[in-house]
C-alpha cells in the first residue's frame, strides 16, 4: 500500500488527526487551568449575617480544624425585652467549597440553648446563603414538662455587607 500523499492545501489524513488531537489536548489543558478560577469560590462562614427573622450574627475566623466562634443577636425571644448579644461556638467541614456546619448559641439573657445545623451555599448569582435548621431547648422546672421544651425551625441567612463595600 502506498503512503498517503499530501496535495497542496490538503494535508494527509494522519497529519490532520495529529493536528486535531493536539488542539484538543491544548483546549483541555487550558480548561483545566482556567476552570478553578471560573467556578469554585468557596463559601465562607466568617463575617456578618442576617436571617429571615431579622436576627444578626457575626462569625470570626475559622481555624484549620474548622472551628469558629462568634456572637448572635436574636430579633425574637420568649422574653423580648432584655435581649442581649449571646455567644456562639461552632465547627464546619473544612474541605469542600459548600461546607456543612453546626453551631450552638448559649443565650445570655435567658436559660435556653439553640443548636443550628446547615450548609453554606453559593447561589446561582454567586451570593452566599446559609440554609439552616435549629432546635431551641428551653428550660422547664418539671421533668413532666420535658415534652414541650424543644422547638424546631429553619432560618436562611444572607451576608450583611458593610456600607464601605
Ligand atoms: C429564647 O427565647 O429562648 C432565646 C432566643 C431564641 C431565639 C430563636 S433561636 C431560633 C430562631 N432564630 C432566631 O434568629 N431567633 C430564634
Amino acid at each position: 500500500m502506498s503512503p498517503a500523499r499530501s496535495t497542496p492545501g490538503c494535508p494527509p489524513a494522519a497529519e490532520m488527526v495529529h493536528a486535531t488531537s493536539s488542539s484538543l489536548l491544548l483546549l483541555l489543558l487550558s480548561l483545566a487551568l482556567l476552570a478553578p478560577g471560573i467556578s469554585a469560590r468557596k463559601c465562607l462562614l466568617t463575617g456578618n449575617w442576617t436571617n429571615d427573622l431579622g436576627s444578626n450574627m457575626t462569625i470570626g475566623a475559622v481555624n484549620d480544624r474548622g472551628e469558629f466562634s462568634g456572637t448572635y443577636l436574636t430579633a425574637v425571644a420568649d422574653t423580648p425585652n432584655n435581649i442581649t448579644k449571646s455567644p456562639l461556638l461552632g465547627i464546619q467541614n473544612n474541605t469542600v467549597y459548600q461546607p456543612t456546619f453546626g453551631f450552638t448559641v448559649q443565650w445570655a439573657f435567658i436559660e435556653s440553648t439553640t443548636v443550628f445545623t446547615g450548609q453554606c451555599f453559593m447561589d446561582r448569582n454567586g451570593k452566599e446563603v446559609l440554609k439552616t435548621m435549629w432546635l431551641l431547648r428551653s428550660s422547664v422546672d418539671d421533668i413532666d414538662d420535658d415534652w414541650k421544651a424543644t422547638r424546631v425551625g429553619n432560618n436562611v441567612f444572607t451576608r450583611l455587607r458593610s456600607v464601605k463595600e
